[in-house]
């Protein structure tokens, strides 16, 4: 048989498969949904990237006995490489000021009426080029990549002019073209009313629905809609017309909804068939019914709770109820400045009761539901998915 092409890694001391979470369609995962193989071996064709066997050591087929590129993984735990499912992670700036006001008792809002919050960070991508932002982004990436991410999803939301969103998506291109990370791009144009539109949210939202949605969807630089349903952000009715007019264009649909108040985003996201609502640390107990009856996957911000110091999401009524619970960083300079994914598990379990398969699940199954990938997560066919994280 030839061999040139496969690389075996042996006697690794667990693999977890995660193959019942995928059965259960990652609601309720528990200890033996993550399918743990002990004494595993990996054959992987490195042409395609792909896993061709995967086993207990001792039934591996015997011509894989022949591969000479061979790894021993003794000593070590894999899992599948992790999905940040939700990253604000091209911007420029930072936002130390919000920080410093927030550590003097401001909230979030009250940050952005001062002229600080969003409106920070929008000020700086603005002025930044194209070429900066990619350098700055391909940064953080690696940055990410050390935490065991393979997948992130980047919105846009810091431009907010039709150019400058489309800088942004285009730094997000640019870099899926050179970083080995496969990136989601989505398009965020309702993060804030930009100053041009001050008091005039409807017609912002006019202009996102008539020329904004229809040009980046004409440039294929987004694969998902977002907006942020909030008080002093946008509506309800505002937000509807937005994600009908994205759906209308192919768009798949995101929510950043019910972070600080419940506005009805998620049932309205639920009723749009969107992939994900994400933050839900407000959310009602009839929206939880709504959620867990949907496919639509719950993403959790814990980071943003732990970085504004509010409350967090209801992880085990969502859970328990049947839903399907992601966790991302949310990375942003703002709300949440940490790209470690690792450490918003242990915030999960440590201070939001999920157990270690929930927050497993959480950053691997479900978050691939949550950008969209769940049907690749064929196992031992999916590519890019397995990283050594001992
Ligand atoms: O997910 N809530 C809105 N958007 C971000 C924060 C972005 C920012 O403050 O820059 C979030 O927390
Ligand atoms: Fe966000």
């Amino acid at each position: 048989m030839k061999t040139d092409h496969l690389v075996l890694y042996h006697n690794i001391d667990q693999v977890l498969t995660l193959a019942g979470v995928a059965r259960k369609e990652g609601r309720r995962p528990e200890e033996v949904d993550l399918g743990a193989i002990e004494n595993a071996n990996m054959v992987v064709n490195s042409e395609t990237n792909l896993i061709e066997w995967i086993g207990p050591s001792q039934k591996m087929p015997v011509e894989y006995g022949e591969i000479v590129n061979a790894y021993s993984g003794a000593g070590e735990l894999w899992i599948p490489e992790l999905i940040d499912c939700h990253t604000h992670l091209v911007h420029a700036g930072d936002r130390c000021h919000d920080f410093a006001l927030r550590a003097q008792g401001k909230n979030y809002q009250q940050i952005a009426q001062l002229g600080g919050g969003i409106s920070t960070t929008l000020r700086a991508t603005r002025e930044t080029p194209l070429a900066q932002l990619i350098t700055h982004a391909q940064n953080e990436l690696e940055r990410f990549q050390r935490y065991g991410v393979g997948t992130i999803e980047i919105k846009s939301g810091y431009g907010l002019t039709l150019e400058s969103e489309c800088r942004m998506l285009e730094a997000i291109r640019a870099l899926q073209e050179t970083s080995g990370v496969i990136l989601i791009p989505t398009f965020l144009p309702a993060h804030m009313v930009p100053p041009e539109f001050k008091g005039k949210a409807d017609d912002y939202v006019d202009v996102i629905c008539r020329e904004w949605i229809p040009e980046v969807a004409r440039l294929k630089l987004a694969s998902f809609f977002d907006c942020f349903i909030e008080e002093g952000f946008f509506n309800l009715a505002q937000t509807k017309k937005m994600l009908e007019a994205a759906a209308g264009f192919g768009f798949k649909l995101k929510l950043h909804a019910d972070q600080f108040t419940s506005l009805g985003g998620v049932e309205l996201g639920v009723q749009m068939g969107a992939t994900s609502i994400d933050h839900l640390e407000q959310i009602t107990d009839s929206a939880i019914r709504v959620l867990a009856n949907s496919a639509t996957v719950g993403v959790l911000c814990p980071g943003a709770s732990l970085f504004t110091g509010t409350s967090y999401a209801p992880a085990r009524r969502l859970i328990d109820a049947g839903a399907r619970v992601a966790i991302s960083t949310d990375f942003n300079p703002g709300t949440c400045p940490s790209r470690n994914l690792p450490l918003m598990t242990t915030i999960a379990c440590a201070q939001m009761q999920m157990t270690v398969p929930e927050a497993i699940a959480a950053v691997t199954f479900n978050a691939a539901a949550a950008v969209g990938l769940e049907s690749n997560w064929v196992l031992w066919k999916w590519v890019n998915t397995f990283a050594c994280a001992t």
